[in-house]
């Protein structure tokens, strides 16, 4: 933090980065060890032992459940009000993207939810609305999804866990075992990442006291950004354009020689391998699909190009790289992948609102104003 000589104001470094703002219970990315924790817990031992509803009630009620109450009460907050229900069709029939689809359907659940200002609410009030909001995302992802494709919506079992109900209501079919396991490891993955951009922002929101579904929304508007979550399907155009031209060096020169950056490779925090990516990675090899084997064969050579390029910066692939293969190696398709990202975030999301809904200080900071001298002259 620097002091402004003209106005005596400290300055925050570019971008925010290295600076906190907040204290937080949730977790922590430690960038140089290319380590990420949930609490006291290796997010990747998390995502190899426990499952997704596990995980999800150590991030709201502190600990790791022993029984399967918590299990038990998002399955049953799964359903969609009927006004709602019956807007889907309408929604899937416009040219929204799926992504824009599920955000708006997300904004029509919140107020049909007529959720309140969290300052006016119960810790346990609050509680509910997180968890209402976490339960139902996948549920109009899944629905919106059929929709688009001239089919009837599945409605969700309760006798299915969060991964494999999502995959159940979107086929229709029973959910293969080793794909609700991908897709829920993925899940638990990226259910929270340290401050991240998305997360500040649904903390911004929620100490101004705007209800749950303002601060998710907002949330899910910024993991869209191509810098944040938004970089997943890219991957796969990564995958496709190498296919395209055949060679995977010659591809990769080109790009950086008409300076793009290669989605899926770098990362704001870790200074090392991510270990999101090295998970699934050993997912992404136990699927075994061709687009696993070649997300795996390329990923050195792209390595070693970024390196020889910026010897100076080295690279790593990012969650996103394998996420992107992992997701589809499990039957997810491509226009999904942002609303996969979403439905697990808003877990963390959440866990998050409601750890900022303790403190009751507005987040406002400055900025330094940089225009013409004012008062100027507005009359002639
Ligand atoms: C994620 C990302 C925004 C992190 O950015 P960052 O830590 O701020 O990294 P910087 O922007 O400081 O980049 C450092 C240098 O490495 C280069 N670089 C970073 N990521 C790169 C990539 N994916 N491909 C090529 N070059 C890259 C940058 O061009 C930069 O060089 P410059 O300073 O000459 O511009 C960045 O790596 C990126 O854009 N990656 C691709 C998108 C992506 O996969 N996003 C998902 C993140 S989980």
């Amino acid at each position: 933090v620097t002091v402004s000589s003209t106005l005596d104001r400290p300055r925050a470094p570019h971008g925010l980065n290295g600076l906190v703002v907040a204290d937080t219970a949730l977790g922590d990315v430690r960038g140089q060890e290319g380590f990420f924790h949930y609490r006291q817990y290796s997010g990747v031992d998390l995502a190899e032992h426990r499952s997704f509803e596990d995980v999800w009630a150590l991030m709201i009620d502190t600990e790791l459940p022993t029984d399967d109450r918590f299990s038990r009460e998002v399955r049953s907050l799964r359903d969609i009000p009927a006004e709602i229900l019956a807007l889907l069709p309408h929604l899937a029939a416009t040219s929204l993207s799926a992504t824009d689809q599920l955000r708006s359907a997300l904004s029509l659940l919140a107020g049909s939810l007529h959720l309140n200002a969290i300052t006016d609410l119960t810790p346990s009030q609050r509680r509910h609305d997180v968890l209402r909001l976490g339960a139902t995302l996948p549920v109009l992802a899944a629905a919106l999804h059929r929709h688009r494709h001239g089919l009837a919506p599945v409605p969700p079992r309760h006798d299915l866990g969060h991964a494999a109900n999502y995959l159940w209501m979107l086929n229709g079919t029973e959910p293969d075992t080793r794909h609700a396991s991908a897709v829920e490891q993925y899940l638990i993955l990226t259910i929270d990442h340290g401050f991240n951009n998305s997360t500040f922002t649904v903390r911004s929101v929620i100490s101004t006291g705007a209800d749950m579904g303002a601060a998710m929304l907002a949330g899910f508007g910024a993991l869209t950004g191509p810098r944040h979550g938004g970089a997943l399907s890219r991957s796969l155009d990564v995958l496709d354009a190498v296919t395209a031209a055949g060679d995977v060096t010659t591809w990769i020169r080109g790009e950086l020689a008409a300076g793009r950056r290669i989605m899926g490779f770098g990362h704001a925090v870790y200074r090392t391998t991510d270990p999101r990516s090295e998970h699934l990675k050993s997912v992404a090899l136990g699927l075994d699909t061709p687009r696993a084997r070649l997300a795996v064969e390329i990923e050195q050579s792209i390595l070693d190009e970024l390196a020889a390029a910026r010897p100076d910066r080295k690279l790593y692939a990012n969650v996103e790289f394998y996420a992107g293969a992992v997701l589809e190696s499990a039957g997810i398709p491509r226009e999904l992948f942002m609303s996969m990202f979403t439905i697990s975030r808003i877990i963390g999301w959440g866990a998050h609102a409601l750890e900022q809904a303790t403190d009751s200080k507005l987040i406002r900071p400055d900025a330094q104003y940089v225009g013409p001298p004012p008062p100027q002259p507005v009359w002639g």
